[in-house]
């Protein structure tokens, strides 16, 4: 029933140029959005980075490391995070930054699942710095699984 109706060589074509159809009418007016938003942002005024502090959890590697370095180009000073491993690049990532025009890097070996680690931390930077302006919450499991993976991996980033 389904393979008669809906499975057959019209209906395939007539989704494909409804679909086309929808594509070419709202493409000029997507362009346009893009193009407002663009121009928008060039004329935002940015926050000025140069003395803040930024703390950035899972910084030793992928998306938290190079916003360590994001953030150290602006001039914002750090406090960057991660589990403590043998191989851990964190030392490596703090030198870099400070290379990069942060001036002053506190790198510290926490695990964001444990409540009492994280109060740790973040008061530790408050302490060193005085002052906290931004939180980056990005450690975690980098992968992508499906649901029928086991769920038990992503444990190390679940507050307990
Ligand atoms: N990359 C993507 O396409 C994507 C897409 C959607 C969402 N995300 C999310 O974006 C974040 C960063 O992704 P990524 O690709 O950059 O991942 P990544 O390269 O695997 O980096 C994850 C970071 O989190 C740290 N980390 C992991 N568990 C931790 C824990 N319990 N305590 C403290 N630090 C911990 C890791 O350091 P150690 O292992 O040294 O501790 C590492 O520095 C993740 O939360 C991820 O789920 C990424």
């Amino acid at each position: 029933m389904y393979e008669t109706y809906f499975n057959n060589k019209f209906t395939n074509l007539l989704v494909f140029y409804v679909y086309l159809l929808v594509f070419l009418l709202l493409s000029p007016f997507l362009f346009v959005w893009e193009l407002v938003n663009y121009i928008d942002s060039c004329f935002r005024s940015k926050e000025n980075m140069s003395g803040k502090v930024v703390l950035i959890t899972g910084a030793s590697s992928g998306l938290g490391e190079l916003m360590a370095y994001e953030y150290a180009k602006h001039g914002a000073y750090l406090a960057i995070i991660s589990t403590q491993k043998p191989e851990s690049r964190l030392q490596q990532v703090a030198l870099r930054a400070r290379e990069l025009g942060s001036p002053d890097v506190l790198f510290m070996f926490a695990d964001v699942s444990k409540v009492h680690e994280c109060r740790m931390f973040v008061d530790d930077t408050v302490q060193y710095f005085g002052r906290l302006d931004h939180l980056v919450c990005n450690a975690g499991i980098g992968p992508l699984y499906t649901i029928k993976n086991d769920v038990t991996i992503f444990l190390p980033v679940i507050v307990r």
